[in-house]
């Protein structure tokens, strides 16, 4: 068993991994998916084991670089210009070491003592992020959380406890009015997940108006929120969305911030995708208004390029951030915090043992500071604009809106089909797309009908990607259509039966 445990070995076995990965990296060629029956998959990886189970098996370099070849070869190959369709990114590479420096070291990251660097470091990086975000230096509080969900969550109990004081002692069923929250249209579904998850209910979930792009329209926002209370609804928080998962729309927070503040209720911002736009000088503007929100979520595994998950969640009062959870547990928590235990930050999140996510992230900063991830997300959303004018240009598609940040959706949209036969011809080009393996796009529903999602996360992809996507849309649209026995456009009619010409 020792062998498991040798340093050498790990050594050895942890050089033979960079260079596969350095092939990895290195690898020019444009690829998405390839795709695996998962019954297939199953069978290769059973065969993988070993049979000995009565002791331990000796080491076999072989089968671990079987393995380590299936685990590359089987993801989305997020490294490649190919990959367009997801918004968790290709990591930058040193952000991939020191995750790996995590893994070994093992400094769980809620509490100091187990984790003074990480603790520190998210100090420190609290500090330097809140300078974009804009809340009170003296004021604000940050802390990990494992995912932009579990941000949303944390985000709505702070909220809760904040406008319900007696809630988490007495519970809901003691509370006067029925808790109940604000969403866009475009809320991602963490946000209604939590609501269920706090016993909110989504009775209780009210829906703001939306414009066509699916941004709450803060100017109906308000007579939506006082029908709520007269109908006995106690609306506590509001859920903005800072780049919607499927358009990348941003809500409008400054006017939203005038909607809430008079009426009390909380401003969280759900910027999981979008909020990393603070970095770019040339992008920011989509966030106005945030200083005046009570919390944001803010993935650094989206647009800030590290390994997931890694998210920050941000409070402008650090008093209500403390409220999220109150507990006491005297073998973590002391009553008598010191120097070392103020940096604690198990008492507000859900996670007790937390990955230190902030490490490739704040290494990452102290090596080549904000301008790596400003140029980066400059980059891809000038590409999505391309993008944009690209597919204007190009017959029988049908560019859904003109990208606010780096997601842009589309169809292939040949005249005269109707809704369904559009829908199911968007789902037959995203399948066939991602069949063949070259790219990776997804698709998202648009009221009701199906659109091809374009979510550029790689700055090696450019306009030879673009043109490739659109030349694999239309074919695989037209192989669709003529499948289905429908016209394809610019094709001369079948006609099967005519005499053959001389
Ligand atoms: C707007 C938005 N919020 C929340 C989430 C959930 O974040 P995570 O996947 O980190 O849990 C996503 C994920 O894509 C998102 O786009």
């Amino acid at each position: 068993m020792a062998g498991a445990f040798d340093p050498d070995l790990f050594g050895h076995t942890a050089e033979q991994v960079a260079l596969r990965l350095r092939r990895h990296l290195a690898d020019p060629s444009v690829r998405g998916l390839d795709l695996v029956e998962p019954d297939a998959l199953a069978k290769t990886a059973r065969e993988l084991m070993t049979t000995e189970r009565d002791r331990v098996a000796g080491f076999d370099e072989g089968r671990l670089h079987r393995i380590l070849d299936l685990y590359i070869g089987t993801g989305i190959q997020v490294h490649s210009p190919g990959y367009m369709g997801r918004q968790f990114s290709g990591v930058v590479p040193l952000a991939a070491v020191v995750d790996l420096v995590s893994s070994v070291v093992n400094q769980p990251s809620s509490f100091y003592e187990a984790a003074q660097l990480p603790s520190v470091a998210e100090r420190v990086m609290a500090d330097e992020l809140n300078r974009y975000v804009g809340f009170d230096p003296d004021r604000f509080a940050m802390v990990t959380t494992s995912g932009g969900s579990l941000a949303n969550l944390t985000a709505l109990l702070a909220a809760r406890n904040h406008a319900f004081p007696g809630i988490w002692t007495r519970g809901a069923a003691q509370e006067a009015g029925r808790p109940a929250i604000a969403v866009g249209a475009e809320a991602h579904y963490s946000v209604v997940r939590a609501a269920g998850v706090l016993g909110i209910g989504e009775d209780q979930v009210v829906r703001l108006p939306a414009d066509r792009r699916g941004r709450i329209r803060a100017d109906r926002a308000g007579a939506v929120l006082d029908d709520a209370r007269r109908r006995g609804l106690n609306v506590f928080c509001l859920v903005a969305s800072a780049g919607t998962t499927s358009m990348g729309a941003f809500d409008p927070l400054a006017e939203l911030a005038a909607v809430t503040r008079p009426r009390g209720i909380w401003l969280h911002v759900d910027g999981a995708h979008g909020a990393s736009l603070l970095l770019s000088a040339r992008h920011r503007h989509r966030l106005r208004g945030l200083d005046q929100a009570d919390s944001l979520t803010w993935d650094a595994h989206k647009m800030l390029f590290v390994p997931s998950p890694c998210t920050l969640l941000f409070y402008r009062d650090a008093a209500t951030a403390a409220g999220a959870f109150r507990q006491r547990a005297s073998y973590v928590f002391d009553d008598e915090p010191d120097v070392y235990s103020a940096l604690d930050s198990g008492d507000r999140t859900l996670e007790c043992t937390k990955r230190p996510m902030i490490m490739p992230l704040w290494t990452l900063w102290a090596m080549y500071g904000p301008a790596l991830f400003a140029r980066k997300i400059d980059h891809l959303c000038a590409t999505a604009r391309l993008a944009h004018r690209m597919l204007r240009a190009e017959p029988g598609f049908a560019v859904l809106h003109q990208p606010e940040a780096n997601i842009l959706c589309f169809r292939y949209s040949p005249p005269g089909l109707d809704p369904a036969h559009l829908h199911r011809l968007q789902l037959a080009i995203r399948d066939r797309v991602r069949a063949d393996g070259r790219l990776f796009i997804s698709k998202v529903d648009i009221d009701g009908v199906a659109a091809l999602r374009l979510v550029v996360m790689n700055h090696r992809t450019d306009a030879s990607h673009l043109a490739l996507l659109i030349a694999e849309t239309r074919a695989a649209g037209r192989r669709a259509l003529r499948e289905a026995g429908l016209p394809t456009p610019g094709a001369p009619p079948e006609t099967p039966d005519a005499a053959p010409t001389p």
